[in-house]
């Protein structure tokens, strides 16, 4: 019998060039899964990759995850900072269909109250097709501060696009749906 509600696909993606050689352990990728794990109460299943800060290989990577896997979410960290090899926004800003700017302003503008240096991140978001995109930035500590600002318009923003019905636990992230008129 086919499952009555299929597993979200969700991309975790490590933007970085000394995770991906292997120099540095990823700890974005495993703060990004716990979250959802704690956050998600709909099935889902992770697709994670960890690719270098390069512009051809992330495209490759963000287009495999939407159009190969089918990913509704794609939740990207690193590479969002003002330094020479940082290519993650620009690379999420041409792949989009659309963009969201209201998720990277949130998420600043908490940070900012966090710390100061939450100025210095490009983080963006937008949609492509039945995906929707999202950059955080690589310190793993930054993965819940800007998930809490953000994440309940999250699953309304996956029922607008067609993707699946995502539901949180209200005691973590009580996600907004505006009510039917
Ligand atoms: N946002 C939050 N919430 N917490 C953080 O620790 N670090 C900042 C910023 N945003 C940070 C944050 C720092 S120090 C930098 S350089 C930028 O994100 C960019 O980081 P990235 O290049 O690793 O993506």
């Amino acid at each position: 019998m086919p499952e009555k509600e299929p597993r979200a696909k969700i991309g975790i993606v490590t933007v970085s060039d000394r995770a991906s050689r292997g120099e540095y352990e990823d700890r974005g990728g495993p703060a990004i899964e716990k979250y959802l794990t704690e956050v998600l109460t709909s099935p889902w299943e992770k697709v994670t990759r960890v690719v270098p800060d390069e512009i051809s290989v992330l495209k490759l990577t963000l287009e495999e995850l939407c159009e190969d896997q089918n990913c509704c979410m794609i939740i990207t960290t690193g590479g969002t900072g003002p330094s020479k090899r940082d290519i993650t926004p620009e690379v999420t800003e041409k792949f989009c269909d659309k963009l969201l700017p209201g998720f990277g302003e949130m998420m600043r503008k908490i940070s900012f109250e966090i710390v100061p240096t939450a100025l210095l991140s490009r983080q963006t978001a937008g949609v492509k097709g039945n995906t929707f995109l999202i950059n955080l930035p690589g310190q793993p500590k930054a993965i819940a501060e800007c998930l809490d600002a953000v994440f309940a318009a999250i699953p309304y923003c996956i029922d607008l696009i067609d993707g699946p019905y995502l539901t949180t636990d209200e005691k973590r992230i009580k996600s907004f749906r505006p009510k039917k008129k």
